[in-house]
């Protein structure tokens, strides 16, 4: 599949491809806990946390479906076993805090993973740049929604005054 677009890759192929991978398990994994969070968080006055993190997540979301089809576009496999996902991926995952009413505290940590993201699609523009267009420019738009979402968050926080 792809013949001609996988031979302007070239030899740095594999090398994206490792990065796409491990930031497709990222995603997934920042989609789940999102989403469970936006399940269980208590606070912030009805559901004002949930909305937001209900649309974060299906956000992250749409980012893993365009990271596996790129993935599939370069002739790689994107990890399919959930066991797989967490060992595989840059960073663990981030749980909802024990403290279900902890909405604070449930944004920080979201904020820390979406800095980690910005660094992941850092990277990876910068592996790309020069050698594989397509991913180039598919990592500048992650990260430039994972921006907007650290300062999304950000904003958050200080509306809150926390
Ligand atoms: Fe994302
Ligand atoms: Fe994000």
């Amino acid at each position: 599949m792809g013949k001609k677009g996988q031979e302007i890759v070239g030899s740095e192929r594999e090398a994206i491809l490792a990065q796409l991978r491990k930031a497709y398990l990222d995603e997934l994994l920042a989609f789940y806990s999102y989403w469970v969070t936006a399940i269980v968080a208590e606070g912030w006055h009805g559901e004002e946390l949930k909305e937001h993190f209900q649309r974060e997540a299906m956000e992250e979301l749409g980012h893993a479906k365009k990271l596996a089809q790129r993935i599939l576009e370069l002739g790689g496999d994107p990890v399919v076993a959930p066991s797989e996902w967490e060992g595989n991926a840059n960073a663990p995952w981030t749980p909802p805090r024990g403290d279900r009413a902890d909405a604070d505290g449930m944004v920080k940590d979201q904020l820390e993973a979406e800095r980690k993201a910005i660094e992941v699609y850092h990277r990876l523009a910068q592996l790309a740049f020069g050698k594989d267009p397509v991913t180039y420019k598919l990592a500048t738009e992650l990260l430039e929604d994972e921006v907007g979402h650290e300062e999304f968050l950000e904003s958050l926080l200080a509306r809150k005054g926390a």
